[in-house]
């Protein structure tokens, strides 16, 4: 008699390959095995026929990099959301359209659980869970990591006994997850906040000493705040961010060291290799400076903050982000231009930009020939602008003995070595 079926996000690495066997015998269902291609660089196919050698009863691979980045990562950068202010968010955006694909296969094959293989102490469960309760609060959740509370050296034992693959999935020293959007690197010697991160850190980055010593530029064209070209050539998101990974990291760009902290109460060393990413950021923003008024771009701040602690949160299926996205994307109706960028061992320096929504007008920031600013008006603009501060300063802070409040070292106190 057929069993229940689970759909086990499935890596390929040894924990997933090791909770196949592991569901099978704890849970007594069949393991059918999802795996999709974010960009991570690992070769599906080959992932998959793993999977059925180690037992899943069905095996499911499949391409959305172009789903990822039409729908994830560049409306996140639409939204500038950079985590603390440094991270892309490239492992919290790729996990709830995992979560969400995983939900449709459940539904397809009559799945009665959906599993991952995350530890009981990052944010990835969490982004997994909430999506699974959020879209099929039906379906059990099994995390074998999280529940099976093995060492190491037990999880190989286990690996060995059931003649499960282990060489083929040497463990590297690191904890990674990567896609198009980038590599999260955690855990080993990067526990020690001290530490400068190994060489065998990056695997995406050359070290910006050995880095070309000619700066190389790049133009990157913007619609609506979408990437749409490189170097004046048209582009889909997918290439354009694969391409630009390989430019940028040759320079050494992206390298991301981040004391984070999690959602699930601790703070955490995280590296990060971002190079497409951290270039576009760097791209949106300037073409953001050119078009945005003062008082959107103030605004647009506190939605990039809210937006990306929510999707660092997992909370990718609240209407809040519905909301916040609708701000987005008619926040990014002007953005449209073309960043010029240089790439120099490791730096990214934003040379040029233009727009034809630009708000920069030479007429008016000229102090040259064609000056249309009014500079008559200034004079009365300033007086009622410090009003209030001046007003102040006349009935309260001037009085008093010495100057009042107002004088030099009253708020400030000396460095501790003046004389
Ligand atoms: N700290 C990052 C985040 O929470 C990256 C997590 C990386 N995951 C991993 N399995 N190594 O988004």
């Amino acid at each position: 008699m057929a069993r229940d079926k689970v759909i086990l996000a499935y890596s390929g690495g040894l924990d997933t390959s090791v909770a196949v066997k592991w569901i099978n015998e704890t849970y007594g269902l069949d393991v059918i095995a999802y795996t999709c291609d974010l960009g991570q660089g690992q070769d599906i196919q080959a992932i998959r026929e793993k999977a059925l050698r180690t037992g899943a009863v069905e095996a499911i691979a499949e391409d959305v990099r172009n789903l990822f980045v039409d729908y994830f990562a560049f409306p996140s950068l639409m939204a500038g959301a950079l985590y603390e202010g440094k991270y892309p968010l490239a492992t919290a955006l790729g996990r709830p359209l995992i979560a969400q694909l995983m939900v449709r296969v459940a539904r397809e094959h009559g799945a009665v659980a959906v599993a991952h293989g995350c530890t009981g102490k990052g944010n990835d469960q969490v982004r997994f869970d909430v999506t699974f309760q959020t879209l099929a609060p039906d379906l059990k959740i099994i995390a074998p990591v999280r529940e099976w509370k093995w060492t190491r050296t037990q999880e190989v034992e286990y690996a060995a006994k059931h003649n499960i693959e282990v060489e083929a999935t040497k463990k590297s020293i690191f904890s990674t997850d990567q896609n198009l959007w980038g590599r999260s690197i955690e855990a080993g010697i990067l526990e020690d906040p001290w530490v400068e991160p190994p060489p065998e850190t990056f695997q995406w980055t050359v070290d910006p000493r050995n880095a070309p010593d000619e700066p190389e530029e790049v133009e990157i064209g913007f619609e609506r705040g979408r990437p749409i070209s490189l170097n004046g050539v048209d582009m889909d998101g997918t290439t354009l961010i694969e391409t630009l990974n390989k430019i940028a990291g040759k320079h050494g760009v992206g390298r991301i060291d981040h004391v984070e902290n999690r959602l699930v109460g601790i703070k955490s060393r995280e590296i990060y290799e971002a190079p497409a990413a951290v270039v576009l950021h760097e791209a949106h923003r300037e073409i953001e400076f050119l078009t945005l008024a003062k008082n959107a771009m103030r605004f647009k701040t506190l939605v990039s903050q809210e937006y990306s602690d929510l999707i660092y949160n997992g909370l990718w299926f609240s209407a809040l982000h519905q909301d916040l996205m609708a701000f987005v994307v008619s926040n990014q109706q002007y953005v449209s231009g073309v960043a010029r960028v240089k790439l120099y061992k490791g730096h990214v320096m934003i040379v040029g930009r233009k727009s034809e929504h630009s708000l920069y007008r030479h007429e008016l920031a000229t102090y040259e020939e064609g000056d249309q600013y009014d500079s008559s008006a200034a004079q009365g603009f300033i007086k009622i602008h410090g009003l209030s501060q001046t007003t102040q300063a006349k009935h309260q802070m001037l009085k008093g003995p010495g100057g009042g409040r107002l004088e030099l070292p009253s708020i400030i106190p000396p460095s501790p070595g003046a004389k």
